[in-house]
């Protein structure tokens, strides 16, 4: 997709979220147009939730980044959390709450490149699916920190993002697959790595150098206790 993206939309790297309210602006609230849209629950987060059944106890709070059509924040939303769901594209927003008009999903427009002091420690669960790599190589450092600063302190992470051993550099995207330091990058901003699970399939564009999707879960280190959304404490690194 890379190079006729770029040209498309005229992808900016000082400017590297405006193609995506173009990109969603010519495309349709059925996805025809939008080449991530699963039109469903991300079939990675499916698997990853029959592994690790995932349920709010007492209404607890997630959050999704970058959240396109909107499906993983209603795959949210029915196993109980209140969940809040953000884009830059106010346009992906609109089809969302079009899709969603009975759920209470808070679809709101965002930018993950702006501070968001307001959601700093406030989620007990925070799904960031390709968001990361849909943005150039120079804002990684920013982006993993920002995403991390949202989850609350004994809180859960997943991070979905197709990882290569390439060096990242600005031609070679959209998209900029991570390298495996990601995972590091979020142990750095407080996160401890709980589990991660490397996908191999073919439902993606191969890549030179391609390790394959890396399904990382992280757990924000806590003070005074350890223990994650619906999930029990045992769980381990596979
Ligand atoms: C590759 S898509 C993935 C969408 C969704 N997570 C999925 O898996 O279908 C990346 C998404 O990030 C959004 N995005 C790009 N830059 C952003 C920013 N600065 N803040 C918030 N969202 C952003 C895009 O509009 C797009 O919906």
């Amino acid at each position: 997709m890379s190079k006729d993206i770029k040209e498309q939309f005229g992808i900016d790297e000082h400017r590297p979220s405006d193609w995506f309210e173009k990109l969603y602006a010519e495309a349709n609230s059925d996805g025809a147009g939008v080449p991530w849209a699963e039109m469903d629950t991300h079939p990675s987060f499916k698997r990853w939730l029959k592994q690790q059944p995932l349920s709010a106890n007492n209404v607890e709070r997630a959050l999704v980044v970058g959240c396109g059509m909107g499906d993983d924040a209603i795959e949210l939303e029915a196993r109980g959390f209140d969940v809040t769901a953000f884009d830059i594209s106010q346009t992906a927003i609109d089809y969302c709450k079009q899709r969603f008009a009975q759920s209470s999903v808070q679809f709101l427009q965002a930018d993950l490149l702006k501070a968001q002091a307001q959601w700093r420690e406030q989620f007990d669960f925070v799904l960031e699916i390709y968001t990361i790599q849909a943005l150039p190589p120079k804002y990684e450092q920013q982006l993993i920190s920002s995403i991390a600063s949202f989850v609350k302190p004994g809180g859960q992470l997943l991070v979905i993002a197709e990882v290569c051993d390439e060096a990242r550099h600005f031609d070679k995207g959209p998209p900029w697959l991570l390298t495996p330091g990601h995972v590091q990058a979020f142990e750095k901003n407080g996160l401890s790595l709980s589990s991660q699970q490397i996908e191999n399939d073919d439902s993606s564009a191969p890549a030179f150098g391609k390790l394959g999707r890396f399904v990382s879960t992280f757990i924000k280190k806590s003070c005074s206790h350890n223990s994650a959304p619906g999930l029990d404490s045992k769980n381990t690194k596979q």
